[in-house]
């Protein structure tokens, strides 16, 4: 018998959604360069043209608002490095007036680096804080806006605790100062609905696989008449905003994801909140001394992000993968590091309670069945590393 695989792990990526493989193989014969003016280029063209509507109609933009690139991260690091451009050569010359970045302590990396990076060009960076469910402060974001112009970049859903921030009104808040507003919406595109009209939005990162398209695809939505200036320079292509031969397989399964998704999204929403409840209680019942990371409310139905005081999330993971479960401890980009989670210390919770925490992320092929074996299987494994540690439950040494 085939040992039972139950994939938890769908915030680091999703699988490729059946109908979008097919797609591609199928574009695989189209070879071409989208920018050739022969039959073959067209071809090409024709499909980018698609899957470009695709991705627009899906975050409510039009086509033209769309740059392709080669994923999330690329598209937050163009965002931020818009305000270091040293030239002004391009789109930019509107931007001379925002000297200053505001984010949060809580971005995934491709923000937080590259705000790091920037602050040594002589533009500020403010990072604002969260409170224990990892929302940010609006009085704090209106006292840095009033300082003066600002590109605010803040997170629409986070990858590691699922809290959903108040978009909307960040959004209006920053443009009553006259300010920039850019989300990375890469964990929240596909998992809540997003209309960048509707919210308001300047700038906009997604992300092609964490919706069960493929990986080394991302996207920037830059509403019509935003200053723009391109990261990568020498090319023509994505009307002189991104240069570079498209990917076109890339594109063209990053537009069938979204069109599939459009479909699935409301459904799977229901069901992974159910879930969720399940699995919740199912832990709580079972597991004496549990703390849940992230918004009790507004948290994206698939991510629940716990702690268990005394057990070694690293260990947590390790032992869980034996029994067939794969889930992870911080973001798939800090694995490796033994560091605990800069979101979950941002939130103010003990070390110990970082240093004991996993994120199980639920996708679209988790059944209910997955949901019992995880109820059965992780308290067992949380009291084995208990009775093992040297640590109390509740923190502190033993001896
Ligand atoms: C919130 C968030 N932003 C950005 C990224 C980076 O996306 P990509 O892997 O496409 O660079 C991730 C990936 O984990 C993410 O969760």
């Amino acid at each position: 018998m085939e040992a039972r695989k139950v994939y938890m792990d769908n915030n680091a990526t999703t699988p490729l959604h059946p109908q979008v493989k097919e797609e591609m193989i199928k574009a695989m014969e189209v070879f071409g360069n989208p920018s050739s003016m022969h039959q073959f280029g067209r071809a090409a063209r024709s499909m980018v043209i698609e899957a470009r509507q695709s991705v627009a109609s899906f975050i409510g933009s039009k086509p033209e608002e769309i740059v392709f690139t080669g994923s999330g991260s690329e598209s937050s690091n163009t965002v931020l490095s818009i305000l270091a451009c040293p030239a002004r050569l391009c789109d930019c010359s509107g931007l001379g007036k925002f000297s200053k970045i505001i984010t949060t302590t809580i971005e995934h990396p491709c923000v937080l680096e590259t705000a790091k990076c920037i602050s040594q060009r002589d533009i500020e960076v403010k990072f604002l804080s969260v409170d224990q469910y990892g929302k940010i402060r609006m009085e704090e974001l209106e006292e840095e806006l009033k300082k003066g112009p600002a590109l605010v970049s803040i997170m629409t859903a986070n990858n590691e605790i699922g809290t959903i921030q108040d978009i909307k009104q960040i959004a209006r808040l920053s443009h009553k100062y006259d300010s920039l507003f850019h989300t990375d919406a890469v964990q929240a595109v596909g998992k809540i609905p997003v209309d960048v009209n509707d919210l308001d939005i300047d700038l906009l990162s997604l992300s092609g696989h964490k919706v069960y398209g493929p990986k080394g695809i991302g996207a920037l939505y830059v509403k019509k008449g935003t200053p723009f200036c391109p990261l990568i320079r020498g090319g023509h292509q994505e009307s002189g905003r991104r240069a570079g031969t498209e990917n076109t397989l890339g594109i063209i399964g990053f537009g069938k994801a979204l069109q599939v998704r459009a479909n699935e999204m409301p459904a799977e929403h229901e069901r992974l909140l159910g879930y969720k409840k399940r699995l919740k209680d199912g832990l709580k019942n079972n597991i004496e001394d549990i703390h849940f990371n992230g918004h009790p409310q507004d948290c994206l139905a698939n991510t629940l992000n716990v702690s268990f005081p005394g057990a070694e999330g690293e260990s947590i993971l390790l032992y869980l993968d034996l029994a067939g479960i794969a889930v992870s401890t911080g973001s798939a980009c800090a694995s490796g590091s033994l560091d605990p989670s800069h979101v979950l210390l941002s939130t103010g919770i003990p070390i110990e309670y970082a240093h004991g925490s996993i994120r199980i992320s639920m996708g679209r092929d988790t059944t209910s069945e997955d949901i019992d074996y995880m109820i059965e299987v992780i308290p067992k494994v949380i009291q084995k590393i208990r009775k093992m540690s040297t640590v109390k439950i509740g923190g502190g040494k033993n001896e």
